[in-house]
């Protein structure tokens, strides 16, 4: 149950009290189960990697600041800390296009049905070098690479933060993953970023952190219509796709 304020917690006792010795126990038991399914699929879930080393450092600062946006919005979050984990490259074996699955067993995997089960990813990244650092490229090309289920549809959101510089190619090169995937890509006021060098450094990005609420709400928002699309038109029809290496 989201939220139930309590004039609705009231009228809902009322209506147990009415209805029991008109439906009886079971039936009413039935009755209240099947509400509760509705709700649990009615329930939406935001899944937030954070590709930093360091578990409290400045991109999990940004990403708790949208973290309590969405659950203002009532939406659920799970936040996965890969910075630290030992994530190797993809190495083309294909062997996901038979499975659905990555040969590597580790992260990758145990994030991947996590995933699927998501109306939308966060990517959270430090800058290395104007880019996403190694460990997030790593996890994330696997990631995309090995799943085979269908993401369109799931919204994506990236965010870099750094001390300086790098910060737009990062949002640039997380924002492909998921162009490439059928994901509609949630934007905010300003290109997703985060100043900060040490540790809590973040917390003193004003206009940083505001362009997490920001965006957090406007991810929030596109998650919301696009269930209601969804349940009004279904998903977009799916051409078979073509896949040529050269045109010829
Ligand atoms: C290997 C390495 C490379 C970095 N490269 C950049 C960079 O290109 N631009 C920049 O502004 N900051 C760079 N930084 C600084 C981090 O992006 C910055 O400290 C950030 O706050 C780290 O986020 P975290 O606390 O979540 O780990 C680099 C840090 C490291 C360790």
């Amino acid at each position: 149950m989201n939220k139930m304020n309590r004039r609705e917690f009231i009228k809902s006792l009322a209506t147990v009290a009415t209805l029991t010795p008109l439906l009886g126990n079971e039936a009413l038991a039935n009755i209240l189960k099947e509400n509760n399914d509705t709700e649990r699929k009615n329930n939406m879930k935001v899944l937030m990697i954070n590709g930093s080393p360091r578990p409290n450092g400045n991109t999990s600062i940004a990403l708790s600041e949208m973290e309590k946006v969405f659950k203002e919005e009532g939406i659920e979050t799970e936040t996965i800390q890969i910075g630290m984990k030992d994530i190797r490259g993809c190495i083309a074996c294909y062997k996901c296009g038979e499975t659905g699955k990555c040969v590597i067993d580790d992260i990758v995997n145990e994030v991947a049905p996590k995933f699927e089960q998501a109306d939308g990813l966060v990517v959270g990244t430090p800058v290395y070098y104007a880019s996403a650092n190694g460990t997030m490229l790593s996890f994330l090309a696997r990631l995309f690479m090995s799943t085979k289920f269908d993401k369109t549809m799931k919204v994506g959101a990236g965010i870099s933060v750094a001390r300086r510089g790098g910060l737009t190619s990062t949002y640039d090169e997380l924002n492909k993953f998921f162009a490439i995937s059928g994901m509609p890509i949630a934007t905010g006021q300003y290109w997703n970023g985060v100043h900060g060098t040490n540790i809590g450094e973040a917390k003193e990005d004003g206009e940083g952190l505001q362009q997490m609420r920001t965006l957090a709400r406007n991810m929030s928002f596109l998650i919301k219509a696009i269930k209601d699309a969804k349940e009004r038109f279904g998903l977009p029809k799916k051409e078979k796709r073509i896949s040529t290496n050269f045109v010829r």
